[in-house]
């Protein structure tokens, strides 16, 4: 039997992906920067590979026979001046890898609208993303997740103090939200089930669509007092962002995205027959992230 090999797993995602693989009695190879976050997953049985994602002669031994590979998009700094600056770099160590390694096939966390190479904000850099991984010729899939219901843990803490849900969002537009437990279990399905060439695309979210309305209700209801929600202009989001500490380029990216998810552009490609739906509530995550 071969090996799986999940780069981000300290993260939200790839940490899951692991969890999931392990439970199933399957082999897994982590990627970690910082050896010292591999001594857990080695307690729990994973064989730990040290390597950054821009390196890709130590990503390439990282990924050395492997039945299949998980990688991801590191965010970007708040902060950064220019967010897209590290990305080349961060591309090209991944791809380097797959083409020195040739791992029978790989999943990328992508996103809903990476379909769109523009419009679209930092989404943009997924799209390029997957054309980059496509031309390597490694069997790949692109699991474009919606929205992360853990998103809003940002908005929590203020919500309360306010007794209102700021955002930027079209307060009664419903749109796709899923959560990062559904994406880690979606993807390790998918390296269990991988495609023997070419690309496949698969968009997932959470059982239901929800407004912003809805994850205030939801919110209210967790919390026992009513939260309504109060939509802000785009230009309203992006000066909040500056005062959280983000650069004008990064306010400017999420302003596009948000104005993309209102105007229906940034959403999936495929449609709601071949969406694959987790079985996670926003309201299983909420509650989760007030216990926090
Ligand atoms: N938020 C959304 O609504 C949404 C929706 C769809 C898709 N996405 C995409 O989801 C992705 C984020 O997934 P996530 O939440 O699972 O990630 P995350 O929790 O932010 O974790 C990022 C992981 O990447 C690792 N990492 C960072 N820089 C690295 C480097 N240079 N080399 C190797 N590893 C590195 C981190 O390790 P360390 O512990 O060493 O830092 C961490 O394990 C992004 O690409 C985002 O665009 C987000």
């Amino acid at each position: 039997m071969g090996i799986f090999v999940v780069a981000g797993v300290s993260g939200n995602t790839g940490s899951v992906v692991a969890e999931t693989l392990l439970a199933q009695g399957k082999s897994v190879r982590v990627v970690v920067r910082d050896a010292a976050k591999g001594d857990a997953w080695k307690a729990r049985g994973a064989e730990v590979a040290v390597a950054t994602l821009t390196d890709a002669d130590a990503l390439a031994r990282a990924f050395a026979g492997a039945d299949g590979v998980y990688v991801l998009a590191p965010p970007f700094s708040f902060a950064a001046e220019d967010p897209s600056a590290d990305r080349p770099a961060l591309f090209a160590g991944v791809t380097g890898a797959l083409r020195k390694a040739r791992p029978a096939h790989v999943v990328l966390l992508s996103s809903v609208g990476a379909q769109h190479a523009a419009g679209n904000g930092p989404i943009a850099a997924l799209h390029a993303f997957e054309r980059e991984i496509a031309a390597t010729g490694v069997p790949a899939t692109f699991l474009r997740a919606a929205y992360f219901m853990e998103n809003w843990a940002s908005s929590l803490g203020g919500a309360l103090e306010a007794n209102a849900l700021y955002n930027a969002l079209t307060a009664d537009r419903k749109i796709p939200q899923v959560a990062t437990r559904d994406i880690g279990t979606t993807a390790a399905r998918l390296l269990l089930e991988p495609v023997a060439s070419g690309t496949r695309v698969v968009e997932l979210a959470g059982p239901a669509d929800y407004s912003l309305d809805d994850v205030a209700a939801t919110l209210s209801a967790v919390v026992g007092r009513s939260i309504p929600a109060v939509q802000v202009p785009i230009e309203g989001l992006k000066g909040a962002l500056r005062g959280m500490g983000a650069s004008a380029a990064v306010a400017e990216l999420y302003g596009e995205m948000t104005d993309g998810i209102n105007r229906g552009h940034v959403a999936f490609e495929h449609g709601a027959k071949a969406l694959v739906r987790g079985p996670t509530t926003l309201e299983t995550v909420l509650r989760s992230l007030l216990k926090r």
